[in-house]
């Protein structure tokens, strides 16, 4: 085992520890965390598709009357920069809730929080500042849960929280994966991304184990291309390989969701009908009956 991997281990046993000891203590924090739908979505793949499932996704929940908070936990910041904030120049970012235990002040929480094109979706922005987060707080106990008690404060807020995730597995992840109840993986049908899943799985197992718990995940194959043999064969292949796991759909390529992220707008805004939407649309479905059923 990496020494990497011992680490982020010892890092979420802490944060178990401590949601055991928040429950003992009676107050209500964990299970108000519970009460939101919270989904990260991730892979450590660059480039599958996570940061347009997560505005496509965010923008279909909020054309369903729900109240939406999109989290950039991806020091990149590419969905700071969708909605047109600079992840160089924000004052304020996930980053500056890891210090002076911030997250525990609410006003503090909502202040981080900015607008985008829909009055029912918020951001919760990136600073390329993340960056250096695995540095500072490097085996400080308690800083895998951070985001959990950050939405903690903001429970009666929002009926859905999106995590765009790093492709990085470091204390980013290891947050997310803490703070959800529930596990998207979009992956590129194309050969070269079967590695990549395989390495997210893996990191999912691990993580799971250690802090003893089972997190429910679909994998959701991505840029599809039904007249390219490397997507029909790709996906054969996710078939095979993960055949309880898979999304029985697959988003296919869709230049408007491409356009949209140019345009800084929700691709249900700019082609409610166009096929990218409407197979998102579709994964919602499942996405929710999924969480209904839990
Ligand atoms: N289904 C799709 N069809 C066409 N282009 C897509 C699709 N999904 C994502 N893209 C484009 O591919 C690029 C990478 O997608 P992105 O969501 O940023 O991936 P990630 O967040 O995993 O790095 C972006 O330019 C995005 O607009
Ligand atoms: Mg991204």
């Amino acid at each position: 085992m990496s020494l990497l991997v011992r680490f982020l281990l010892t890092l979420i046993g802490f944060a178990a520890e401590e949601e055991t000891a928040t429950k003992d203590c009676g107050t209500l924090m964990v299970f108000k965390v519970i009460a939101v739908r919270i989904w990260s979505i991730a892979n450590q793949k660059g480039g599958v598709g996570k940061t347009t499932s997560v505005v496509t996704l965010g923008g279909l929940l909020a054309e369903q009357g729900q109240r939406v908070l999109l989290v950039d936990l991806d020091p990149h910041g590419s969905l700071t920069s969708y909605f047109k904030q600079d992840p160089d120049r924000l004052e304020r970012s996930l980053y500056h809730l890891f210090f002076e235990q911030r997250y525990k002040d609410k006003a503090f929480v909502q202040s981080v929080i900015k607008p985008t094109s829909l009055t029912s979706v918020h951001l919760l922005p990136a600073t390329t500042s993340l960056a250096t987060l695995e540095r500072q707080v490097s085996g400080q106990e308690g800083m895998g849960l951070v985001l959990a008690r950050s939405l903690a404060q903001l429970w009666d807020d929002y009926d859905y929280v999106l995590l765009d995730t790093p492709p990085i597995l470091g204390v980013l992840l290891v947050n997310a994966l803490a703070a959800c109840r529930r596990l998207v993986i979009p992956t590129q049908t194309e050969h070269l991304a079967l590695k990549g899943l395989e390495r997210m799985v893996h990191t999912l197992r691990m993580v799971m184990r250690s802090q003893n718990r089972q997190l429910p995940f679909m994998i959701v194959p991505t840029l599809f291309d039904r007249r390219t043999t490397a997507s029909l064969t790709t996906l054969k292949e996710m078939r095979q390989l993960y055949p309880e796991s898979l999304w029985k759909e697959a988003i296919p390529v869709d230049t408007r969701l491409r356009d949209a992220s140019h345009e800084g707008v929700f691709p249900h805004q700019l082609d409610a009908q166009g096929r990218g939407v409407r197979a998102y649309r579709h994964l919602l479905v499942e996405l929710e009956q999924a969480d209904d059923a839990a």
